[in-house]
Parts: structure tokens; C-alpha cells; sequence
């Protein structure tokens, strides 16, 4: 994985995903102790769209590893509002640092700046294509909790068109034989193109509209924010922001084992009184970022 761009969750093998599983274990491990494993390396974050969970644990993981971060969390301070190109900005950041931490709102931005660094770059969220990282902390969730990758009933509810959290994790977990239930109202629907990679993998899925009918059987339920930043007309936004919220009351007849997992921010879709259940993992996810994110860094320049 060395020296290697992480664009789409595909670049990994099913071999290096676990790869990073394991690896991020080992650092959870060692999370009180100083590390040196980044020492004289600077990382470049650049964020040209809003960001808390990425961005810092993206930043907590580079510290934690001994390294330096340059960067910025809003664009409008750059020379890209003086109209530089992403290009431009690209060819000169990869001059100043080891590797680039981007997210872009534009689908195809990451893949583009990583034919023109000169370093690896790692996608942090471009538009509704992919969102890599979060899916190798997803899995590392998903692996904690479960005790395994394979074979699992994995319900999605939201925003699943649009949603790149979701349709980096499909692509991942066609790996380990998931059994998927979709939940989105019409107009969030899965897009065919992720339901043809099901077929043509042979994996099961089955597309309903009612989340409750589908919570008994889930092992995860991943739910997601309808994304008001997507949509062109404010109308189309207003007639799905609320589809789904689910409550504590939901989650009675749920398995042992179910976790609800959620990518965060949440808007609305997991009421407060979930949050003191068992089942609710959202938070301990979103620190998982952190010992993900130091797995994906180190791994992409070769410390460890
Ligand atoms: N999960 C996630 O991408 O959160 P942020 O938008 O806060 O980075």
C-alpha cells in the first residue's frame, strides 16, 4: 500500500482492507502512547467542503503518529477564490507535503488530483461518489462489534442515493457475502449501477420503503442524513428531509447483537432517546475514525 492513492474503497483488495482492520486494532491498542511512526512527515488536509469527524480525526490521527498538518478547513481563505485550479493547487501542495487529505464537492475531483500530485492522495468525500476512509472505519466498527466481517444482515436506511458513505461500505462488504435490505423512499433509491454490482457479485438484497419490517433481522443498521447540500431544488429536500427517524421504542424486537451504526452528522433521523441504548454505536464509530485514519496514513507511506 505503499506510496498508494486511496480514491475508491476498489483500490483496496479484499487482503488490504483487512490489512487495515488489523492495523487499526494495533493502534487502538497503543492510543495513550507517544508514537513516532510519522516523525519529520507533513500532511497536507485540504478541505474545500464542511467537515468535523474527517478533518479532526484525520488531524488527531497525524498527531498522534508524531506527524505535522498544513492545510485549511475552508476554501474561501485560499487562491482558489482568486480562481487557481485544482490543478495548480494539487501540483503545488504535493510540493510541500508527504501526502494530501482532500475532500472536493465535485464527483471525480479526488481521482483527478491524484493523477496530478506528485504524492499519494487519500479521498476524504468527493461529492456523492465515495468516502473511502469511512468505509475502513465502518468495517473496523463493523468487525468490533460483530466479531466478523462475513455473512452478516446489513440494513441501510436514508439517503441512498446520494449517499457516498453508503455506496463506498456496498462495495466493500461485497467481499464478506452480505445480505442487504435498502430503505429509502422513492426518490432516494439505490442508483442501478450499485444494484447491478450486487447482481453481478451474486449478492442478495431486497428494497423496501417500511424500516421497521427490517430492523429484526439486521445485524447493523446504518443509517444516514438526507442530504440537504445535494439537492438542486429546496422542494424535493422538503418532501423527504423526515422519512425516517428511528426511536428507542423501534429498536424492542431487535437481535442481541444489532448495532446501529451512523456515519454522523445526524439531522434528525436518530432520536436522542436512542442514544443511552446498547445498541446505539455511533459515537464509539466515529473515534474508531481516529485508529482507522492512523491505519490508512501509515499504511500509505510505508511506516509500517
Ligand atoms: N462522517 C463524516 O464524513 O463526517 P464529517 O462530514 O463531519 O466529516
Amino acid at each position: 500500500m505503499k506510496n498508494k492513492s486511496l480514491i475508491s474503497i476498489n483500490d483496496y483488495s479484499k487482503e488490504e482492507i483487512l490489512k487495515i482492520v488489523e492495523l487499526s486494532s494495533f493502534f487502538e491498542q497503543k492510543k495513550n502512547q507517544n508514537q513516532d511512526y510519522l516523525k519529520g512527515k507533513v500532511i497536507a488536509t485540504l478541505f474545500f467542503e464542511p467537515s468535523t469527524r474527517t478533518r479532526l480525526s484525520f488531524e488527531t490521527a497525524i498527531n498522534r503518529l508524531g506527524g505535522r498538518v498544513i492545510g485549511f478547513s475552508d476554501a474561501r481563505n485560499t487562491s482558489a477564490t482568486k480562481g487557481e485550479s485544482l490543478k495548480d493547487t494539487i501540483m503545488m501542495v504535493s510540493r510541500y507535503a508527504d501526502l494530501i487529505v482532500m475532500r472536493h464537492p465535485l464527483e471525480g475531483s479526488a481521482q483527478y488530483a491524484s493523477e496530478v500530485s506528485g504524492v499519494p492522495v487519500i479521498n476524504a468525500g468527493d461529492g456523492a461518489n465515495q468516502h473511502p476512509s469511512q468505509t475502513l472505519l465502518d468495517l473496523y466498527s463493523i468487525a468490533k462489534t460483530q466479531g466478523r466481517l462475513d455473512d452478516l444482515n446489513i440494513c441501510m436506511v436514508g439517503d441512498l442515493k446520494y449517499g457516498r458513505t453508503i455506496h463506498s461500505l456496498l462495495m466493500a462488504l461485497s467481499h464478506f457475502n452480505p445480505k442487504f435490505d435498502f430503505v429509502a423512499p422513492d426518490e432516494l433509491r439505490m442508483p442501478s449501477e450499485y444494484k447491478d454490482f450486487c447482481d453481478k457479485k451474486g449478492i442478495s438484497y431486497n428494497e423496501c420503503i417500511e424500516m421497521d419490517k427490517c430492523i429484526p433481522d439486521a445485524d447493523i443498521l446504518y443509517m444516514t442524513r438526507v442530504q440537504q447540500e445535494r439537492f438542486n431544488d429546496p422542494m424535493e429536500y422538503e418532501k423527504v428531509k423526515n422519512v425516517y427517524t428511528l426511536n428507542a421504542a423501534m429498536l424492542e424486537d431487535a437481535k442481541e447483537n444489532m448495532k446501529v451504526l451512523h456515519p454522523l452528522p445526524r439531522v434528525g433521523e436518530i432520536s436522542t432517546d436512542v442514544d443511552a441504548s446498547d445498541k446505539a454505536y455511533y459515537f464509539q464509530q466515529a473515534e474508531n475514525g481516529v485508529y482507522a485514519r492512523m491505519a490508512i496514513i501509515a499504511s500509505a507511506l510505508g511506516v509500517v
